[in-house]
């Protein structure tokens, strides 16, 4: 007869492949959803077998109805948070789901400490003879450490990416300093406490590592907050697995471990992409010593309007638009696939380019123009289509700004220096659509706007593209 206990247990083991499945499905279109369902069922499995689990170790009444009430609040919050979330709001709805993991993270290591110190002496001296006591000690602190670190950098993220905090890489004096001596700190009170485990040591630890997760993420310029999600994220799998081993539960260890390494990998992927430097980023901006350059004078910007951009494009032999976030923004994707068709049945050659981090989500562009049904294979990547840029008529840049700024390739001070961008500039003509001369995400002005073969049409996107296509409709060909 299986006991309850092997059942969870083989359980777990079930739930464990089944997110490796997940993992191995998300990483490509065709197999995203089956990959989706596969998290879904390990993650049922994972919480059914756990209930089962503290039910069989004798929990009590009381601490199950709390168990249930919790599991039903949280279900009910996160239900109701997904069915409302824009896709736009994505990233900052996934920042604050890891300050969450950071935090439950915390608490497990506070709760292993004064469980710990609360037990009968016959268990305690148990701990100690077995020499379990330091390795227990370590796993508390380093666990509250990731942690904590998670907590304030996701909230710092979450707030950066909902525009509740500046952008703006934050520039404390010294502070490559800063994060050495914090680290030197860390590794001093850990040794501590594994020697002699005292309260004191466990809330300054908590205080410095929730200062060290702030800096970290407020030293990160906007531009780089995408590889800094994917880091957090990549932390808060590290916490998770913290916490198995002080709950002793292999399958949040596991499960820890799938997110902590994939998370890493992805985080490496998007710097080289980027061409930032993965400890530089993870590191808190580590050696980054520029600032954000809003002075520099860069001459007079010109403005067009709808009927000029109606004719340009109805004479243009090729056509690339490069959309942004500012698209997604104004929904303008419907509008635009709708230009693309009128732009082909009068013969033009119509193109898209789109920049890897261009949006507020990997693949955030592509996913909007499938939904439009712009035909796939006119949608580039940067790699494939910025050599044929220096050849083509009019580039569109519809609500992108950081992805289109020159200042990245040709500026060794800006705060983008080196992040590779959509060379726009070198085509005939630019039109950028956006509302204001206002900068992008990363908060650094865009030369691209004073070129004198660059033209604003100022409006939200979606209006302007709609018009353009009115007046394409009225236009002889
Ligand atoms: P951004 O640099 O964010 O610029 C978007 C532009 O769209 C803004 O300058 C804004 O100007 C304009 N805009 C906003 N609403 C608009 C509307 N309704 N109509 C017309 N224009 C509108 O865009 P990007 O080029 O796509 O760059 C993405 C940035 O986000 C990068 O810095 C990237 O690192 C960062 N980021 C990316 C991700 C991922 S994974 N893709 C995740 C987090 C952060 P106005 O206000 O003047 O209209």
């Amino acid at each position: 007869m299986i006991s309850i206990e092997s059942a969870a247990y083989a359980a777990y083991i079930v739930a464990a492949l089944l997110f490796i499945l997940a993992l191995a499905g998300l990483s490509k279109h065709e197999t995203a959803k089956a990959g989706n369902t596969f998290g879904i069922a390990g993650m049922t499995v994972a919480l059914v077998a756990t209930v089962v689990l503290a039910v069989d170790h004798g929990v009590s009444g009381f601490g199950l109805i709390l168990l249930a009430g919790f599991m039903l609040v949280g279900a009910l919050i996160g239900l109701q948070r997904a069915s409302v979330v824009q896709m736009t709001g994505m990233p900052e709805l996934i920042a604050l789901l890891h300050s969450f993991v950071g935090l439950a993270a915390v608490l497990v290591g506070w709760n292993g400490y004064l469980h710990v110190e609360h037990i009968d002496g016959a268990e305690a001296r148990a701990l100690g003879e077995q020499g379990m006591l330091g390795i227990h000690s370590a796993e508390v602190f380093i666990g509250l450490f990731i942690g904590a670190v998670t907590f304030t950098g996701s909230v710092v993220a979450y707030l950066k990416l909902s525009a509740k905090m500046k952008a703006s890489p934050l520039m404390l004096p010294g502070k490559n300093f800063l994060n050495l001596a914090a680290l030197v700190a860390f590794v001093t009170l850990t040794v501590w406490f594994v020697i002699e485990p005292q309260l004191w040591l466990l809330a300054a630890v908590t205080i410095l590592a929730l200062g060290v997760g702030w800096h970290l993420v407020a030293s990160i310029g906007g531009g780089d907050m995408p590889v800094v999600v994917s880091m957090l994220n990549s932390y808060s799998g590290w916490a998770a697995a913290a916490s198995g081993f002080l709950l002793a539960n292999d399958l949040l260890i596991v499960t820890g471990a799938l997110v902590g390494s994939s998370g890493a990998y992805l985080s490496y992927i998007m710097c080289k992409a980027m061409n930032r430097s993965f400890i530089s980023v993870i590191a808190g901006g580590f050696g980054l010593v520029t600032g954000p350059d809003d002075e520099a004078d860069y001459g007079e910007h010109r403005e067009t309007n709808v009927e000029t951009v109606a004719e340009m494009l109805s004479t243009a032999d090729s056509v690339v638009i490069t959309p942004g976030y500012g698209m997604a923004v104004a929904q303008a994707q419907h509008g635009v696939a709708e230009l693309t068709r009128k732009l082909r049945e009068r013969g033009v050659d119509v193109r898209f380019g789109i920049h890897p981090v261009a949006g507020r989500l990997p693949g955030h562009m592509n996913v909007l123009l499938a939904e439009a049904k712009v035909p796939y294979d006119i949608v580039l990547e940067m790699d494939e289509i910025n050599d044929d840029l220096a050849n083509t008529s009019v580039v569109l840049v519809i609500g992108a700004n950081d992805t289109v700024n020159p200042a990245a390739a040709e500026d060794p001070a800006s705060p983008i220096a080196g992040m590779p961008v959509l060379a726009v500039w070198e085509a005939g003509n630019v039109i950028v659509f956006k509302r204001s001369m206002a900068s992008g995400y990363a908060g650094v002005q865009n030369p691209l706007f004073f070129r004198d073969n660059t033209q604003m049409l100022f409006g939200d996107a979606k209006t302007r593209i709609d018009e353009i296509v009115g007046a394409l409709a009225g236009a002889r060909v």
